[in-house]
C-alpha cells in the first residue's frame, strides 16, 4: 500500500516509516520540520535501503497538501503531524488549538476531496486523564484532560468519530499511545528532543551522555510500590509495529476504533532508572525533587483490544527500551545535529 505519513520526520513517525518500508509499502512523508529535521528521514532509507517520498509541507496548507494528494496515488494516512510539549500547550493554548485542530481538518478536508478514506490517528493516554482505575480500558469514561494539548488529542478524537458517524466509508483507528521510549536497534534514529527534554527517558540519556548533570525524580511520595509515578513505558519499534497492524486494519474495515498501544505493565521513575544503569553499566546521578504538576500516581494500558483486533501485541523489554535508548544517544550525542 501507499502511505502518506504527516510529521513524517519526528520521532515515532520515522521508526514507523521503517516498519512499513520493510514491510514492502511505499511511503510519502509531509513534514514542515518544525520539530524535526530532514535527516531523519534520510537515515530511515539508509536502514531500509529504500527511498522515501518527501514533502516539506506544513499540514495546515491547503494548497500543499492539496499537491502531495495530486502527485500520489494514497491508500491511506497516519496523522502523526501536532505540537506535542505539555509544558509549552499551557503557555501556549492558542497556537496548540490552531495548529492541531486545523491541521487535522485541513488534511481531512484533502482526504475527501480525493476520496482517501483511511486514517490512522497520533492519540494519547493523555485523554483519560486523571483515572479512577487502572489498567485504562478504551471504553472507559474520559474525564478530561490536564493541558490544551491533552484536549486537542481529545477534540481530534471527536472530530475524526463524528466524521465517521457523517460517512461510513470512513475507517479511522485512534491509536492512544502511552509512553513510547527506545529507538531503532541501528542508533541511527531515536528521539531528539529540542532543547532540555520534558520527558524522562531522553533527560536519563542526556546524563549519561554528560549533557546534563543528574536528574530530578519529581516526587516520591506517590501511591505507588516506591513513591515515583509508574507509567506503562512502550518500546518505539513495537509502537511503530503497531502502526503496520492498525493501517492494515483500517484497510479491511470501515467505521472509527479506539485502540491503546501499551504493554500493560507500569514501571516506576526509579525502575526505569536503575534499569538503565544496570543494562548500560553507567551511573544515572538523581535527586529527589517535588512533584511537578498535573502528573499521576500511576498510568498503564489494558492492551487486550489491539491484541484482538490488531493481532499485536508488544514484544520488547525494559533491557531492550534501556539498552536501545543509550545506543541511539551514545552514538548522536547531539541528536541529528551531528
Ligand atoms: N519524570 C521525572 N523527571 C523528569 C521527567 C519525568 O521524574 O525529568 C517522571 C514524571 O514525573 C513521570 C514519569 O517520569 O512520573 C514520566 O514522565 P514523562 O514526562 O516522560 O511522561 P508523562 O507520562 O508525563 O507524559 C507522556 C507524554 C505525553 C503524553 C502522556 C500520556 O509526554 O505527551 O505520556 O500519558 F500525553
Amino acid at each position: 500500500m501507499r502511505v502518506l505519513l504527516t510529521g513524517g520526520a519526528g520521532y515515532i513517525a520515522t521508526h514507523t516509516a521503517v516498519e512499513f518500508l520493510n514491510a514492502g509499502h511505499e511511503v510519502i512523508i509531509a513534514d514542515n520540520y518544525v520539530n524535526s529535521q530532514p535527516e531523519a528521514v534520510r537515515r530511515v532509507e539508509e536502514i531500509t535501503g529504500k527511498s522515501v517520498r518527501l514533502y516539506e509541507a506544513d499540514v495546515c496548507d491547503h494548497t500543499a497538501m492539496e499537491q502531495v494528494f495530486r502527485e500520489n496515488e494514497i491508500d491511506a494516512v497516519i496523522h502523526f503531524a501536532g505540537l506535542k510539549a505539555v509544558g509549552e500547550s499551557v503557555h501556549k493554548p492558542l497556537e496548540y488549538f490552531r495548529n492541531n485542530l486545523d491541521a487535522t481538518l485541513t488534511l481531512c478536508e484533502t482526504m475527501r476531496a480525493h476520496n482517501v478514506k483511511r486514517l490512522v490517528f497520533s492519540s494519547s493516554a493523555t485523554v483519560y486523564g486523571v483515572p479512577d482505575e487502572v489498567p485504562l480500558r478504551e471504553d472507559m469514561f474520559c474525564k478530561g484532560c490536564t493541558n490544551p494539548y491533552g484536549w486537542t488529542k481529545y477534540m481530534i478524537e471527536k472530530i475524526l468519530d463524528s466524521l465517521v458517524a457523517a460517512d461510513p466509508e470512513w475507517s479511522v483507528v485512534l491509536l492512544r499511545y502511552f509512553n513510547p521510549i527506545g529507538a531503532h536497534e541501528s542508533g541511527r534514529i531515536g528521539e531528539n528532543p529540542n532543547g532540555i527534554p520534558n520527558n524522562l527517558m531522553p533527560y536519563i540519556t542526556q546524563v549519561a551522555v554528560g549533557k546534563l548533570d543528574h536528574l530530578t525524580v519529581y516526587g516520591n511520595d506517590y501511591n505507588t510500590h516506591d513513591g515515583t509515578g509508574v507509567r506503562d513505558y512502550i518500546h518505539v519499534v513495537d509502537l511503530a509495529r503497531g502502526h503496520l497492524a492498525a493501517c492494515d486494519f483500517a484497510m479491511k474495515n470501515k467505521g472509527c476504533e479506539i485502540i491503546n498501544l501499551g504493554t500493560g505493565t507500569g514501571y516506576s521513575v526509579l525502575d526505569i532508572v536503575n534499569a538503565f544503569i544496570r543494562v548500560n553499566q553507567i551511573d544515572i546521578p538523581y535527586e529527589i525533587g517535588p512533584r511537578r504538576p498535573g502528573d499521576i500516581d500511576t498510568c498503564y494500558a489494558d492492551p487486550a483490544k489491539a491484541e484482538k483486533l490488531l493481532g499485536w501485541k508488544a514484544e520488547k523489554t525494559l533491557e531492550d527500551m534501556c539498552r536501545d535508548s543509550w545506543n541511539w544517544q551514545k552514538q548522536n550525542p547531539n541528536g541529528y545535529e551531528g
